[in-house]
């Protein structure tokens, strides 16, 4: 639906029929915060998405006009010099057309009209679609080509900019997600593969918190890779070969215990614990046990809670309510944290019953109105519909 009305009124407005691109979100099985400490992380690009539609204007600049929360126009020039917008988006668009000008990357004048159903704020990062939608647009407009992974980069360094020194798993995986699959991700070499994730007769489930995050802007996300990276420089002290907690087994962290900071020690054993439920996880999907696969998202849960301190009261009154329900095999909430949407594995046949569970009792918790979405995973950023 989004789609059809934002063609239509690239059409109605700039007279041409445009050229549409879909940017997924994107949700995560398991793997929070090891990206950026050369982990292993599992996520899956989804149906809910950003729409640009685009077209050449020969003029030497990008015009934008948006939906997404509310009608708005900004007009960047090529030659990359801008202010400060108030509109988040606009100050996302003005760091990519500078990093794409210095890196002299031959662009051409743009007209884009976007907008897309990714709930902003809720862990399925509509910044990462925002960025690899808009920066795959410019190429197929400019005609530049610029690899799925140097337009990963981009993104991530446009993050940079604003101000989340984040990894790269969320770009990889709007980037590179397939349709039914979870992509595998290896931060340390970047190599990956597709994982199905169908279970038999269960099914995946979102439930939106409505607690939203804005990780750029709170900088306990940019604390826990401090925090993270303290530990990697104590320990290159004794093994200089060490380049990140990847290296780093939870024996040597016992020996840091009188030199690092325990809160550093606690982030980075969950960080080496987490990349463990990624493997377990892995075994568990191809076994096809629901019941272990569950386990694991629970106990993800429990250590964002407890050891990386990443949840809210309420993403845990969401699991532990789960947990008290016989049809939710398991959940956890995630993304970068303080916020968002929990993941759920539920029975398919007690499905209707699980979340109408879930929604009553986080309302008779916390007054708030939670929303849930069914899990649909979809490819990665692609032509929607040719102009
Ligand atoms: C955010 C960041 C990612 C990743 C997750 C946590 O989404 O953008 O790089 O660190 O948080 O797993």
């Amino acid at each position: 639906m989004v789609d059809h009305q934002i063609s239509d009124y690239f059409l109605r407005h700039y007279n041409t029929q445009p050229l549409l691109i879909k940017a997924p979100g994107r949700i995560n099985l398991i793997g929070e915060h090891t990206d950026y400490n050369e982990g292993l992380v599992l996520p899956a690009s989804i149906e809910k998405g950003i729409y640009f539609a685009v077209s050449n204007n020969h003029l030497d600049k990008i015009q934008v006009e948006t939906f997404l929360t509310q009608p708005e126009k900004i007009i960047f020039q090529l030659n990359g010099t801008h202010e400060n917008y108030t509109s988040f988006w606009g100050n996302y668009f003005k760091a990519i057309i500078e990093i794409l000008a210095a890196k002299n990357y031959p662009i051409k004048g743009m007209d884009c009209v976007f907008g897309g159903d990714i709930p902003i704020g809720s862990g399925l990062s509509s910044s990462a679609a925002l960025c690899c939608g808009f920066i795959y647009a410019i190429t197929r407009v400019s005609g530049t080509e610029i690899s799925r992974e140097e337009i990963a980069l981009i993104a991530q360094e446009a993050e940079h900019k604003i101000g989340l020194n984040c990894g790269l798993m969320d770009q990889y995986a709007v980037l590179f997600g397939k349709k039914g699959n979870a992509f595998f991700l290896d931060c340390k070499d970047l190599s990956h593969s597709y994982v199905p994730i169908n279970l038999k007769g269960y099914s995946w489930v979102l439930i939106n918190s409505n607690i939203k995050h804005n990780l750029a802007v709170d900088s306990e996300y940019n604390k826990r890779r401090i925090s993270c990276e303290n530990i990697v420089k104590e320990v290159q002290k004794q093994h200089t070969e060490v380049t990140s907690l990847r290296d780093v087994t939870i024996k040597d962290l016992d020996m840091l215990s009188v030199v690092s900071h325990p809160i550093d020690i606690k982030r980075a054993k969950y960080v080496i614990e987490e990349n463990e439920r990624v493997r377990r996880m892995m075994k568990e999907l191809a076994r096809g046990d629901a019941k272990e696969v569950g386990k694991v998202l629970n106990e993800g849960h429990w250590a964002m809670s407890t050891q990386y301190e990443i949840t809210t009261s309420e993403l845990d009154a969401l699991v532990k309510i789960g947990e008290g329900l016989n049809g939710v095999v398991g959940s956890r909430m995630m993304g970068g944290g303080f916020g968002g949407c929990t993941i759920n594995l539920i029975e398919t046949s007690k499905l209707e019953s699980s979340i109408s569970s879930l929604l009553q009792e986080y309302k008779k918790q916390t007054d708030i109105d939670a929303e849930y979405y069914h899990l649909s995973i979809d490819d990665g950023v692609n032509v929607y519909q040719q102009s």
